[in-house]
């Protein structure tokens, strides 16, 4: 790892300075922001980082009003059901956050009488708490010297040092960058000032480094380097799976099954489905039931490969239990179908001719 202070064109006392007069001449106000010099509300802190993980702020404050709505507290949170929030959840993604979130919830309000830690080091023992989230939550709700250090802020340390380390070997540099430069006076001031450069002005693409107050100091720039910094290794092309998804109607009713809590779309409401897989096998149908192929596929791009689902309507005879071929799962009134996650959302959107909210990802099926 490099000489910290050396990979540095100032000192870390002279650019904290510099970014917090920046952050302070006209920061955003978001809805879990404390105001400046103050600390912010633990319960709201950690809430808006899980959230905002892997996700736009533009997409998390509605969601994050909802949450503080229906579960103004974190005993509200805990005591809540699985269901409901894996349904508030629903459209956020990474649904693996929402289950780590109840059940962070929950071990704070049993291990922690309510409260959550106060360090870094507390907060990283909670279930699903990673170091960036552990490090935001003490910065500005505790006021603690921690290094947030997402992608974003990786990519304004990568550039203020032209570091050419290729991501992800540069992470630990961008750490201890980043931890050097936390100022010991408002530390969580400086974490969402990072934050902010690295979404508003320190852009991937096309940065408005006129606004940037290390302009003058930045290696990259000078170097003529920012667009290759953070360097990162060629993407892999995504493998692409296909399957069938199954909307099995009778008298107003479709039958959903909830996905096993572990793995992919876990614990959320679903339509039943074949595997997704390269080549998977022929659907297999019960016998007796109806069965309509719509004329579209719904494609979804999950993080680690892109799907295309063919969807069949199923009508069981009257006397058929839908348990006994897709698994447990509950008759839902089809207008009250509700809390899917995207891709099932896509399905009961092509199922129920309304092709229009696809948004252009329903694509002509390969076989009728
Ligand atoms: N992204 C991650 N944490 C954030 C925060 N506190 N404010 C805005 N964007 C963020």
């Amino acid at each position: 790892m490099p000489d910290v202070l050396a990979a540095l064109p100032a000192a870390p006392a002279v650019l904290a300075a510099r970014l917090l007069a920046w952050y302070d001449a006209g920061h955003r106000a978001l809805p879990w922001r404390p105001e400046a010099g103050a600390l912010g509300d633990p319960y709201r802190v950690w809430l808006s980082e899980v959230m905002l993980q892997q996700t736009t702020v533009a997409a998390v404050i509605p969601y994050f009003e909802k949450f503080l709505a229906s579960w103004p507290t974190l005993a509200e949170l805990a005591a809540a059901e699985d269901a409901a929030v894996m349904a508030a959840w629903a459209g956020l993604g990474y649904y693996s956050r929402a289950r780590n979130l109840l059940a962070c919830a929950r071990a704070v309000a049993a291990e922690h009488g309510g409260r959550f830690p106060d360090t870094e080091e507390g907060l990283r023992a909670l279930p699903g708490v990673g170091p960036y989230t552990a490090a935001a939550v003490a910065a500005i709700a505790f006021g603690r010297r921690a290094a947030a250090v997402d992608g974003n802020v990786e990519r304004i340390l990568a550039r203020l040092t032209d570091d050419a380390t290729p991501l992800p070997a540069f992470k630990p540099a961008a750490r201890a960058l980043g931890l050097a430069l936390v100022p010991a006076e408002r530390p969580g001031d400086f974490a969402q000032a990072a934050i902010d450069l690295g979404a508003l002005v320190c852009r991937p693409r096309e940065p408005d480094c006129l606004l940037c107050p290390w302009r003058d100091v930045c290696r990259a720039r000078a170097a003529g380097t920012i667009s290759q910094r953070p360097l990162r290794p060629p993407k892999a092309e995504k493998p692409h799976r296909r399957g069938t998804a199954f909307w099995v109607e009778r008298d107003g009713c479709v039958w959903l099954v909830r996905r096993p809590a572990k793995g992919l779309l876990g614990g959320m409401a679903a339509f039943p489905c074949t595997e997704w897989s390269a080549d998977p096998p022929p659907a297999a149908l019960p016998p007796g039931w109806a069965a309509t192929p719509l004329n579209a596929t719904v494609r979804h791009v999950f993080t680690h490969f892109s799907l295309d689902l063919a969807v069949v309507k199923l009508s069981p005879p009257p006397q058929a239990d839908p348990a006994t071929a897709f698994g447990p799962g509950a008759w839902v009134p089809m207008e009250k179908i509700d809390g899917l996650p995207t891709v099932m959302e896509k399905v009961r959107a092509a199922a129920m001719g309304k092709n229009k909210t696809l948004r252009g990802d329903s694509v002509p099926s390969r076989t009728p």
